[in-house]
């Protein structure tokens, strides 16, 4: 029998997307093994990893500045007559920016991307072996992403950390698309799908631990076009991700489904069927368009017109009339003027927003849009957004509104503020509080929506699901 392994403490500051969360999960079960346990403080970790994300303005400095923080605790710690922390950038300013880090912050141990996950514990001991002048690798910044999934979905699948009734599952990583503003295609690499038998062992097993609704993660992902494994009929072809909604669907245990972020043009007629004929795939849909004026739409290399969006949305609405859609909007792209501007507004105005997210403009070193002349002043963004937002509120508001009254299936998640109160979600992946007991966590009740407030809703739950189950009375 092995020696257990050593206990050591793990700190993960996760930031960015869902992606880098589930990243984050998967970095923490390929170092159990070794010994190592979450803490949630940075300062008596034996083991610092920071996933990194380069999507917003300031990313890098943001990554730098914590950097010197880690720097100073490791020589608080050192003093006290503790053992050196090692520390490690992940994620994809890692990606991106590798050997600039290495060389302006040499207190980093290693600097890992996000396709070498699966060799973390190998490449910690390469850096500790750099560390101590034994030369050694110190930056893995390679992009191969069936490697690393190949590699996660072994044996470490079944150990994974314990998790509550919904779960984040990464089925394609990546991004062909090159809107001209996004650093996605350069840190996360080209579009590549997880085969179908892998997602789905990934489900089952997720299942089997208790997990109801599980949330499929890609850059692309409704791009997903993983290899299909010719089981339940299909014909061999690659899969799309309808039909692996499909398929999960059938996963025992498994009672939700969504996924997120889809690109417009990637919305096939089979994927909005799905949305009608899956009973599991849940009525949200995160969709951005991120501008509503065609010349933007254009310069941005969306491929798609604002009108083309809207068709879509008008099929999608359908097929599942109730859905809920979510958006990503950019405010101040490159030479934007008024009226485009206001473009966006009436695309918005014309369809109805259930929640959505909006930014202003911000260059990205190395993305086409960075260098386009006509940049927007600070303030002229700055105005723009709160109008927008302004907009979007105002219909998340309303959409949360015409809940009131309703009863809906809430996936009831965790424990609430205070004891005999709990926390689900909606179909429409509103939080919702509600009184009940600890035991309903795990469950999908019937809840009436009684209060729509800014950031969640307030129900109860309807008699039936309240009462305790009865026992059959012997015959
Ligand atoms: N500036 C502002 N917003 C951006 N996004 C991506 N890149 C930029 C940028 N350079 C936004 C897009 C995308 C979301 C994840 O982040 O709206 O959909
Ligand atoms: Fe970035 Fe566009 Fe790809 Fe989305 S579709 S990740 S915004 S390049």
């Amino acid at each position: 029998m092995s020696e257990p392994a050593r206990r050591r403490r793990l700190h993960i500051k996760t930031y960015g997307c869902q992606m880098n969360v589930y990243d984050s999960e998967r970095m923490a079960d390929v170092l159990r093994p070794l010994g190592y346990e979450a803490v949630d403080a940075p300062d008596d970790a034996d083991l610092v990893v920071l996933n990194t994300c380069h999507i917003r303005e300031r990313a890098a400095e943001k990554v730098y500045s914590e950097l010197g923080r880690l720097k100073e605790i490791r020589a608080e710690r050192l003093a006290a007559g503790g053992a050196r922390s090692t520390i490690v950038v992940a994620g994809c300013v890692a990606q991106a920016q590798g050997a600039e880090i290495m060389a302006r912050q040499p207190a980093v141990d290693l600097v890992v991307g996000p396709q070498a996950y699966h060799r973390l514990p190998e490449l910690i001991a390469r850096a500790h072996r750099a560390t101590e002048g034994r030369g050694g690798e110190r930056l893995a910044a390679d992009f191969a992403p069936q490697a690393k999934f190949d590699a996660l979905a072994g044996p470490l699948a079944a150990d994974r950390a314990p998790t509550g009734p919904t779960a984040f599952l990464t089925v394609q990583e990546g991004c062909d698309k090159f809107c001209s503003f996004c650093v996605v295609p350069y840190t996360r690499g080209a579009e590549w799908s997880r085969p179908v038998a892998q997602v789905v062992a990934e489900a089952e097993q997720l299942a089997a631990r208790g997990v109801r609704e599980v949330t499929l993660l890609g850059q692309n992902v409704n791009a997903y076009d993983g290899q299909d494994d010719g089981e339940g009929g299909e014909d061999g072809a690659p899969s799309t991700l309808a039909r692996l909604a499909r398929r999960l669907a059938g996963v025992p245990g498994l009672a939700r489904i969504r996924y997120t972020t889809s690109h417009p043009r990637d919305m096939t007629p089979d994927l909005i069927a799905a949305h009608r004929d899956v009973d599991a795939l849940m009525p949200y849909l995160h969709l951005p368009v991120q501008s509503g004026s065609d010349r933007v739409l254009r310069a941005m290399n969306r491929g798609h017109k604002a009108a083309d969006y809207v068709a879509l949305v008008e099929r999608i609405r359908a097929a599942r009339p109730d859905i809920a859609l979510s958006g990503d909007f950019i405010v101040g792209f490159p030479g934007e003027t008024e009226a485009e501007f206001a473009a966006t507004l009436a695309l918005v105005e014309a369809v109805n927003y259930a929640s959505a997210f909006s930014f202003k403009y911000s260059p990205r070193p190395g993305t086409p849009a960075a260098a386009l002349p006509g940049q927007v002043d600070e303030a002229v963004k700055a105005e723009r957004l709160a109008r927008l937002n302004a907009l979007l509120e105002a219909q998340r508001a309303a959409f949360a509104a015409g809940l009131v009254g309703r009863t809906l299936p809430v996936l009831l998640e965790k424990p609430g503020r205070h004891p005999g109160q709990v926390i689900g979600r909606s179909p429409y992946l509103q939080a919702v509080w509600v009184e009940g007991p600890a035991s309903l966590i795990g469950e999908i009740a019937p809840v009436r929506i009684e209060q729509a407030g800014p950031n969640s809703l307030t129900g109860v739950l309807v008699a039936e699901a309240a009462a305790p189950r009865r026992v059959p009375e012997p015959a």
